[in-house]
């Protein structure tokens, strides 16, 4: 495994020539690193899973260097999708449309749909114009784990397992792309993300469906994920110092992830600085969750950011890290409550 930047005409052609022989790479995207492998080969495919300890039913992401590459791997494309890709790619946005019959297995967990994005990173497109077909990459973490931000929080993650890491600095937005299905009338979120709903739906002109799909394979159903290893605690503003006092009786080395220092906080307690606009919120939050491992800490309290626009992808990431995942499901919530009581 190796680490470079900046990226050279001859050195992102080796990178496109490690795709094509089967190997991994690791390369930057707006979003968060994603671990790539020709998408049209099933045993690159199989050692992104094993890599990630990822369930090979869990789909990926095929990732296009152009929007005119819809065609090659979905059929009837509608209107609409062309129309939301014209007005969000490159970026933050994937789409989820019929695929075609020859999309290898492999990277949509048998399902009869494919997940397809075109990046808004510069390097990520220099790589994919260069390799020229789709890259299957999910995030660039292990299996329910934070996803990586940076060139090296994706060598602490994966380290030798990925043939090279391309380092194009610390991701702009921080969190993952919005997931639209659009395999379905009308088009359903299924992982709300940069793009937020409301710009979908004044692009499509129309309401988004508001069913919920009960599929644990659809994006982040599993209710644990993107967690740190300290316990997260979820904790409206006026009630943090209350959950810090409450897990400091317990002798657990606790932090506070907070726009503002709690007054009163008690000098073993840190505050992991969650300032500035929910956009920044937003940039920081994977390296704040990784901070509090680094720092040992046993118990996060996590004061909620507002849940509208930007906020709802925050607060959905949040949630997922404490383990409760889509809404707080209350079966989780009320697991979740009765292992805080043991
Ligand atoms: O921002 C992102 O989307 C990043 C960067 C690297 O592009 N990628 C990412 O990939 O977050 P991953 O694998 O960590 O999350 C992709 C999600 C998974 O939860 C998977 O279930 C869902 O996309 N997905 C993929 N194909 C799908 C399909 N055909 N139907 C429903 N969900 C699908
Ligand atoms: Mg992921």
């Amino acid at each position: 495994m190796s680490q470079q930047k900046p990226l050279s005409g001859p050195e992102m052609d080796r990178a496109a020539s490690v795709l094509r022989a089967g190997g991994l790479v690791a390369f930057p995207t707006e979003t968060v690193y994603g671990l790539g492998a020709d998408a049209r080969n099933v045993n690159a495919v199989a050692r992104v899973f094993a890599v990630k300890g990822r369930p090979t039913d869990h789909p990926l992401i095929v990732h296009l260097g152009d929007a005119r590459q819809l065609a090659a791997w979905a059929h009837d494309v509608p209107l609409s999708a062309w129309r939301l890709a014209e007005a969000f790619w490159p970026g933050p946005l994937t789409l989820i449309l019929p695929r075609l019959a020859d999309v290898p297995d492999a990277v949509t967990g048998g399902l009869d749909t494919v997940a397809l994005r075109v990046p808004g990173h510069p390097m990520a497109l220099a790589l994919l114009a260069a390799f020229g077909d789709g890259v299957a990459a999910p995030s660039a973490n292990r299996y329910g784990r934070v996803s990586p931000t940076s060139a090296g929080d994706v060598a602490e993650e994966l380290g030798q397992a990925v043939d090279l890491i391309l380092d194009g600095g610390r991701c702009e937005v921080g969190i993952e792309s919005t997931i639209l299905d659009m395999s379905c009338d009308p088009p359903r979120l299924l992982r709300p993300g940069p793009v937020t709903a409301s710009a979908l739906q004044r692009v499509l002109g129309r309401p988004l469906a508001q069913t919920v799909d009960k599929d644990v394979r659809a994006p982040g159903r599993k209710p644990s994920h993107y967690a740190p290893r300290a316990r997260v605690i979820l904790a409206s503003s006026d009630n943090v110092a209350q959950q810090v006092q409450a897990w400091r009786e317990q002798d657990k080395r606790v932090g506070v992830l907070a726009p503002r220092r709690p007054a009163d906080l008690p000098d073993d307690v840190i505050w992991l600085r969650f300032t500035g606009s929910v956009r920044e919120q937003a940039h920081a939050l994977y390296s704040r969750l990784r901070e509090a491992d680094h720092l040992g800490l046993q118990v996060l309290v996590a004061a909620m950011p507002e849940e509208r626009e930007l906020g709802h992808a925050l607060c959905d990431r949040l949630r997922r890290a404490a383990g409760l995942g889509e809404g707080g499901d209350p079966m989780v919530q009320s697991r979740q409550i009765s292992r805080s009581n043991t």
